[in-house]
């Protein structure tokens, strides 16, 4: 065990690209090595016992080890590890799950499920299929997309052109044509207002100006996340969301929510767009429906889209799309798994109570700490927005390593956070309790503390 222990350590960036880093600089800091997991709880190789405070990466909404979901995934396995969706074939987990889905999001009028294995396909999918409904209905060429800067819509070529985030697109452009961005409804960094209302006018007026720039009639549709998660945890004003509704409404936009990382229950709501009471014509949806134990997407369609390909067959209407891993049978046997225990334990009620006890425990740190310039969040969504100058509200130099130094310094107290830029990114798992909070909660309060303390 230790001989493998140690050539772990000894390897651990040698053969590996990691993302979202350069490979000398992860070279130089290797990634903490983690060994297990239960619950809300994660060991790293060093013996240490922390309380996971990203849920992997948004995504073990579940926690970590549920014997339910292991078994599933056996009893699964048992059966049949994988059969092709393609050509003919289907598996039942897939059946099963996309049945379950829609009755999820019956609110939201979805009746149409398209699998895939992550966040970055369900995205992909979801802009082909838009682009492919308006083929079908007679509007060809409806082609573009809108999105929000801070949007983050994963990593293929179709996601990364609707990106609001120039720096994950530098090194892969040119993109595709067609995609533009607009101002996020962000209250504490835009150019317009503090004002929620004023501000979600005010980018709501750009929307309309941009889609009127445009023409109408060359827009396929809008991508957005109902909270801005990998931008930084970006909450809009409360009455955004239906004002975007109503805006492509009248230009006959179709609204994809992007609900990779809010989709069952991360914000509080069953989906999070629901959570705006809002209904969106496209759902994508990947990390919690499999809570990670396998990689699971999925794009849900409502009926207003889904029934284009129903007006009769076209060569048009054929889906040339999909993925080895479309409806792959362990995912959806997973999925089915932990889909059911969000529903049991209510998993969207406790990430909104334990997401306002972590807020709650959090907010003083505006005042007590010299560089926490706003601590913002929904349900188990929370962001540590930190700041060189308060009064300016200019965002920490990802550069000067203090965020990374504030998170190394919470792992020391007990809790793994993560760094992002300029803010820290908390995510735990849906089924936390008040005392994983709290040591949340301390452990960055002490490290906020001790690097004051420092100057
Ligand atoms: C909103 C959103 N969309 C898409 C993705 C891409 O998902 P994946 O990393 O599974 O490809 C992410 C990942 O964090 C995300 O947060």
């Amino acid at each position: 065990m230790l001989d493998r222990d140690n050539f772990l350590r000894a390897e651990n960036t040698r053969h590996q690209f990691h993302p979202m880093i350069h490979p000398i600089i992860s070279g130089a800091h290797p990634p903490q090595i983690i060994m297990q997991g239960d619950g809300c709880y994660v060991t790293d190789i060093d013996g240490n016992r922390l309380v996971d405070g990203l849920g992997g990466l948004w995504n073990v909404n579940v926690g970590h080890n549920r014997p339910e979901v292991k078994r599933a995934i056996i009893e699964q396995m048992d059966r049949i590890s994988y059969y092709s969706s393609f050509a003919g074939t289907a598996t039942a987990p897939s059946i099963e799950l996309s049945a379950k889905i829609c009755e999820m999001a019956a609110e939201e009028e979805i009746t149409k499920v398209m699998f895939c294995a992550n966040g970055s396909d369900a995205v992909e999918t979801a802009l082909k299929l838009s682009r492919q409904y308006w083929q079908l209905v007679g509007q060809p060429t409806r082609t573009k997309f809108l999105s929000l800067k801070q949007g983050y819509h994963g990593v293929h070529f179709g996601g990364l052109s609707v990106n609001g985030a120039p720096y994950y697109r530098n090194a892969y452009e040119p993109l595709l044509g067609g995609c533009f961005q607009i101002d996020s409804p962000w209250t504490y960094r835009n150019p317009y207002s503090e004002d929620p209302e004023v501000l979600a006018d005010a980018v709501i007026t750009q929307i309309e100006r941009t889609i009127l720039a445009q023409g109408p009639q060359t827009v396929a549709a809008f991508i957005a996340e109902p909270v801005q998660g990998a931008g930084g945890v970006i909450v809009p004003p409360g009455s955004f969301w239906p004002k975007l509704r109503a805006i492509l409404d009248k230009y006959e936009v179709l609204l994809i929510s992007d609900e990779v990382v809010t989709g069952f229950g991360r914000s509080g709501a069953m989906f999070g767009a629901r959570g705006w009471g809002v209904k969106p014509d496209m759902m994508c949806l990947a990390k919690g429906i499999s809570s990670g134990y396998v990689p699971l997407g999925a794009t849900a369609l409502n009926k207003r889209v889904a029934d284009a390909w129903y007006q009769g067959f076209s060569e048009q209407g054929i889906i040339m799309h999909g993925y080895t891993a479309t409806g792959h049978p362990v995912g959806c046997a997973a999925a089915l798994a932990c889909l059911e225990i969000v529903e049991d334990e209510d998993l969207p009620g406790n990430a909104a109570r334990m997401g306002a006890r972590l807020l709650e425990g959090l907010k003083p740190l505006e005042q007590s700490c010299s560089i926490v310039g706003e601590v913002r969040g929904k349900g188990l969504m929370v962001g540590l927005d930190f700041v060189s100058d308060k009064a300016a509200r200019t965002p920490m130099d990802p550069g000067a390593g203090i965020v990374e130094r504030i998170a190394a310094y919470a792992r020391e107290e007990g809790a793994i956070v993560r760094p992002a830029g300029s803010v820290i990114i908390l995510s735990p798992p849906l089924v936390i309790e008040a005392p994983e909070i709290d040591i949340i909660v301390n452990a960055l309060v002490r490290a906020c503390a001790r690097y004051d303390a420092e100057q």
